[in-house]
């Protein structure tokens, strides 16, 4: 499928039947909340409506053809997730229910016997919920201590405090590739190279990035990778980590049950080779072979493609948020950087983030208001709620222009009766 950049949104459109069909509240929908989820294209609900449909069967049980087809579409999902990643290996794909599951897995079977008392962990300022809670229960369970880098005036990473706070009690450096607030996206690469100087693991957290920029865990040179399905068109319920193989291969499971083992006694079991063993009971077999169909169709539009249209309309949304007075937009300006997500987070003095989002709702235009999981992040800024526009190769200059019209009338409605 060759597809000219600028007319991206108006062909994938048509893929999404949510686009197509649903108005909300009797207006057209705009939905500008692809950060918290996106919409998911016809042939991600296809293979998921074939897979219950035709293929439905326990995976790696049956001895009969269906359970046979059915293991065979399961792992050429975990091969499509190896090759969008560029994963050596698809024994190196661990299936979880989402990133927090897959995050939460490290926490356990890595840190829980890596890790020593005042060993370190460093996160940042930044991080989603999901990379932080579980860093702290390890660091409480093993006396451990939760380091936490700095923000700069711009709202990105400050590099120069992460370099002050690593040392050589540093085991882990956990940091979110994009940050679904400040929309920042964190110089990986030099992050990992300092951070093997040191000797400690790097895990990215990948939810806001996959579906927007091209990630090769290779030449990251990363330790460890989670990403959730939902935020990349494919169904919830699934998620993965990628982890090097010699560490996975090192470290125990993480659930225990069915699935999971090479033999079971009834005092002792023995393990499942990779990547089984961190996959116990049942798993999500249709999700998983929507994620895969969610993956090639990014794959076959070209991420390039997807990076390069929405960093056109990231520039355009700024430029018109940029018009409206009192406006507090947070995170580096695309102007400036370019690598920037395609989201935007902003809030005004005496207006609360909650009451523009349900105004903008009952004009059919869906934004996320909150702390979008970022408490510590909003606490640093001395605020307690934003709100966010978050966009995807989808959105169009119109569907911008008709938010920021619809936001302009909803502030002077809200600063007039305030
Ligand atoms: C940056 C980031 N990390 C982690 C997560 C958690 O993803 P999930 O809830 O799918 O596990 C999200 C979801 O909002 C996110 O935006």
């Amino acid at each position: 499928m060759e597809i000219d950049t600028l007319k991206i949104a108006e062909i994938t459109r048509k893929d999404f039947p949510l686009f197509n069909n649903q108005p909300v509240n009797k207006e057209k929908l705009i939905y500008l909340d692809h950060a918290a989820t996106s919409q998911k294209p016809i042939k991600v609900i296809k293979a998921l409506e074939n897979y219950y449909s035709y293929t439905n069967a326990n995976v790696h049980r049956g001895a009969h053809q269906l359970s046979a087809q059915a293991t065979e579409a399961f792992e050429s999902a975990r091969s499509i997730t190896a090759n969008f990643l560029g994963a050596k290996s698809s024994n190196e794909i661990i299936f979880t229910r989402n990133a927090t599951e897959a995050i939460n897995l490290v926490a356990r079977a890595w840190g829980d016997y890596e890790l020593k008392e005042g060993d370190e962990i460093l996160v940042s300022m930044m991080e989603h919920h999901s990379n932080l809670v579980p860093w702290q229960q390890l660091a409480s369970r093993k006396g451990c201590h939760l380091k936490h880098v700095g923000i700069t005036k711009s709202g990105e990473l400050d590099l120069n405090d992460l370099k002050n706070k690593i040392s050589h009690r540093t085991r882990l450096v956990s940091l979110v590739h994009i940050s679904n607030t400040l929309g920042c996206c964190n110089p990986i690469g030099e992050i990992t190279d300092l951070a093997h100087q040191y000797g400690a693991l790097v895990l990215i957290d990948a939810c806001q990035s996959l579906a927007h920029q091209h990630m090769n865990v290779n030449s990251l040179n990363i330790d460890f990778l989670a990403g959730s399905s939902h935020k990349l068109c494919g169904p919830t319920g699934i998620g993965f980590l990628w982890g090097r193989e010699k560490l996975l291969n090192e470290m125990p499971p993480f659930l225990g049950g069915g699935e999971m083992i090479e033999e079971v006694f009834l005092d002792k079991s023995t393990w499942a080779d990779l990547p089984h063993k961190f996959e116990a009971g049942t798993p999500a077999i249709g999700e998983a072979i929507g994620m895969g169909a969610a993956m090639q169709y990014l794959q076959e539009i070209g991420i390039d493609k997807i990076h390069s249209w929405e960093q056109h309309l990231t520039k355009y949304l700024f430029n018109k948020l940029k018009s409206i007075e009192g406006i507090n937009v947070l995170g580096p300006d695309p102007e400036i950087k370019s690598n920037r997500a395609c989201l935007a987070t902003f809030y005004l003095k005496n207006i609360h983030s909650n009451d523009i989002s349900e105004l903008l709702d009952s004009k059919g235009i869906c934004i996320r208001s909150g702390h979008h999981c970022c408490q510590p992040l909003h606490r640093y800024y001395g605020i307690s709620a934003t709100a966010r526009a978050s966009l995807s190769f989808t959105s169009t200059i119109e569907e911008i222009d008709y938010f920021i019209d619809e936001l302009y009338s909803i502030i002077k409605f809200l600063k007039n009766n305030s």
